[in-house]
């Protein structure tokens, strides 16, 4: 239990505004989105695809059909192993419209 509230005041502490936890701003740092979609889902090189624009709905879909190999990438499938159905809904949420 005190480690829950440890883990929380953790997340709390570092999410630099209030909002909730799953941050879209933040994971797409912290989890290296940028290096290849940049800061806006506007890609960083040609062989990457742009996000901007795209439905919410859609990038939700394939970042799950990535995490559960339906859909399968070797980028992609690792950088989606790990994403939790939360960080999904606020990357997808940050990326899309
Ligand atoms: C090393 C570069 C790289 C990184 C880092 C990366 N991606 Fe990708 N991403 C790609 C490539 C390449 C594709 C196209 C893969 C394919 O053909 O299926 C892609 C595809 C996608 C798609 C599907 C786009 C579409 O039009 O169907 C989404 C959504 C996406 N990435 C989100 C993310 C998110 C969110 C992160 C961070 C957790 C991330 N990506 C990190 C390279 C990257």
């Amino acid at each position: 239990m005190l480690r829950l509230i440890f883990l929380g005041t953790l997340l709390i502490t570092a999410s630099a505004c209030a909002r909730p936890h799953a941050d879209g701003a933040e994971l797409v740092v912290a989890k290296g989105c940028i290096a290849c979609h940049g800061t806006s889902g506007k890609a960083t090189a040609p062989s990457y695809p742009n996000l901007d624009g795209q439905w919410e709905r859609y990038l939700r879909l394939q970042l799950m059909a990535y995490r559960s190999g339906e859909r399968q990438n070797g980028i992609m499938n690792g950088m989606a192993a790990t994403l939790t159905d939360e960080e999904i809904r606020a990357l997808a949420a940050y990326y899309g419209r």
